[in-house]
């Protein structure tokens, strides 16, 4: 695996790669790399695809009061990690190579970057759109893989390429959860123990509520109980708990078509992020 941190080693790199004809395959991520991102690798392994794997914490889709300088680093693991996945590129710019002096240009997507995250995050999405834009035009992937974990940056990221015309396939892979059924997430590992078995609320709430709606309760009803499950459990604040149209991300009330259920909610000091399929009554 080779492992890169300019722009003309890596469009030299991708050029050999290709040269053979299989497709090229990205997972752009923020590294701290854990079974979630694993399986995205795993996925873009298949068929003998290369595959380049992307490491940047993006200061931009992080706020003023946010975790960046927290956020978990670790790239000598990872890149071990990646190694032993059979992974060609790790592709690990420093923040001067993403973004030069005299950056000036910011890819923002109306609609779908509006709600939810986007509303709780301000200017998250813009920073997610743009470093995502850029990724894609460095690597030039033919396809690019990503988790339903954050559906609503896929919905953002689907959005943007198909206006933009890129040329990139975008694949979107269920989340991975541990054993007791807690999305995997790097943020994890801020838990305190007891926060820990508290968080396993979000994906219950969101679970028995999907049940209700899907047996034919009434949305509302649905996601007040989530709520209050919620705050029982000490998550506060909770940003959403909502039902939306599993492709554009708008609030629904009465579930007519295929929806997404997504919540959002700080345990102390940690924002967990969770959602579900709900299929039509
Ligand atoms: P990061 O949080 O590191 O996640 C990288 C990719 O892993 C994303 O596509 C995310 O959805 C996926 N992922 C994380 N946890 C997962 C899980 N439990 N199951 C399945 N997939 C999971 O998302 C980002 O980084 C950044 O916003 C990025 C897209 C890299 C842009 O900076």
């Amino acid at each position: 695996m080779q492992i890169l941190r300019d722009l003309p080693a890596l469009r030299a790199a991708v050029e050999t790669l290709k040269s053979d004809g299989k497709p090229v395959v990205l997972v752009p991520t923020m590294g701290a790399l854990h079974d979630g991102h694993m399986a995205l690798v795993e996925e873009a392994r298949r068929h003998g695809r290369h595959v380049v794997v992307s490491i940047f914490v993006n200061p931009r889709q992080f706020g003023p009061n946010e975790d960046l300088d927290a956020y978990p680093r670790r790239e000598a693991k990872d890149a071990q990690m990646l190694q032993a996945a059979g992974v060609d590129i790790l592709w690990a710019p420093s923040v001067d190579v993403m973004y030069p002096a005299g950056y000036a240009t910011n890819i923002r997507v109306s609609g779908s970057s509006d709600g939810l995250d986007g509303a709780a995050r301000p200017g998250h999405f813009d920073g997610v759109a743009t470093v995502v834009t850029k990724l894609f035009n460095q690597v030039q992937p033919d396809v690019a893989i990503f988790g339903e974990k954050d559906y609503q940056q896929l919905a953002v990221i689907r959005r943007f390429v198909a206006d933009l015309d890129l040329a990139v396939e975008i694949v979107g892979l269920p989340t991975q959860r541990a054993e007791d059924g807690l999305a995997l997430s790097s943020r994890n590992a801020y838990l305190s123990e007891e926060d820990r078995k508290a968080a396993l609320a979000l994906p219950r709430a969101l679970g028995e509520a999907k049940r209700q709606m899907e047996k034919g309760e009434p949305v509302e009803g649905a996601l007040a109980k989530a709520i209050a499950t919620l705050a029982a459990h000490g998550f506060d604040p909770i940003d959403y708990v909502t039902l939306c149209d599993a492709a554009t991300l708008e609030p629904m009330s009465v579930l007519d078509r295929p929806a997404r259920l997504l919540g959002a909610a700080k345990l102390g000091k940690t924002r967990l992020i969770d959602n579900i399929a709900v299929d039509v009554a």
